[in-house]
């Protein structure tokens, strides 16, 4: 009996994210429906599908920027979309995000652009809000670069602060929205390794949204895939799995045709 109590426990506080019958509708335009889904902890969660079948939308549902039309979202156990006030503020504290755009601020250093969500969540003095903006610097690599502008870093580096910014509060579960777009294969690849060696080593769960092909099968432990024209999920799995399994014929071609031109 006791150890049924204990097993139910663990099976729950291993799901970090659950979606249930999930819709977003924007006037009359049903971006998706009926998604349902759940991301387990320490895992690399991928969103993919093409562009406009609603990847970011579902993003700003998981972190509440605004409710679903339809549908429940638990994060970290609780209703982003009902929660107000300082309860809302202590969820987002346990959560990071790295947006498409990744925007630094560009009068600010690197190491100056971590310490702000630490600013702003803690009264930490600026000896330790430096320390800690430093040790998330390394963490991705940037140390040595941490009094640099945003504009005398690289794409790739800009993409790695931005990582270390959205980590600076030592989040539970990491957003990225895009986080390779517009980098060369190899950076892109780099910043693969970067994600999974992140996920391993601090034990982080990754929600990153994607459509690029080699990152979702280099980093994927689970996937979802949505898709424009069935208004919601079409595969749910991993990666590689879809990939050499799916009979679905959308799932099939994003796969294959992608990977023919890619890898
Ligand atoms: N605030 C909004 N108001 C109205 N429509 C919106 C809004 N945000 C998104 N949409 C619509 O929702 C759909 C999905 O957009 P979304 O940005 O989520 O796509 P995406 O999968 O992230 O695409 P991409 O790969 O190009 O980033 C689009 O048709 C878009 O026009
Ligand atoms: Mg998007």
């Amino acid at each position: 009996m006791a150890q049924d109590v204990v097993k139910a426990d663990t099976a729950k506080t291993d799901v970090v994210i659950t979606a249930e019958g999930v819709a977003m509708r924007f006037g009359t335009n049903t971006v998706f429906q009926d998604v349902t889904f759940e991301v387990r902890r320490g895992e690399v969660f991928v969103i993919l599908g093409g562009s406009g079948c609603g990847k970011s939308t579902l993003l700003k549902l998981l972190i509440g920027l605004m409710p679903p039309s339809a549908g429940t979202m638990t994060v970290l156990g609780e209703e982003m979309a009902k929660l107000e006030g300082a309860a809302r503020r202590d969820l987002l504290r346990r959560i990071g995000v790295m947006w498409q755009s990744g925007a630094l601020l560009g009068s600010l250093t690197l190491a100056e652009n971590v310490m702000l969500p630490i600013e702003a969540h803690t009264k930490l003095p600026e000896a330790a809000r430096r320390m800690i903006a430093m040790a998330k610097l390394g963490l991705v690599g940037l140390s040595d670069a941490a009094d640099r502008l945003p504009a005398e870093i690289s794409g790739g580096m800009l993409k790695r602060a931005g990582i270390a910014r959205a980590m600076a509060l030592d989040p539970e579960i990491l957003f990225l929205d895009e986080p390779s777009a517009g980098l060369d294969p190899i950076t892109s690849a780099g910043l693969d390794e970067l994600i999974l060696s992140l996920a391993r080593e601090t034990g982080t769960t990754f929600v990153v949204v994607t459509h690029e092909l080699q990152s979702i099968l280099a980093i994927g432990d689970r996937c979802i895939m949505l898709d424009k024209e069935a208004r919601g999920l079409i595969a749910e799995g991993n990666p590689k799995h879809l990939r050499d399994q799916s009979e679905h014929p959308t799932v099939r071609a994003f796969f294959r045709r992608e990977a023919r031109a890619g890898v």
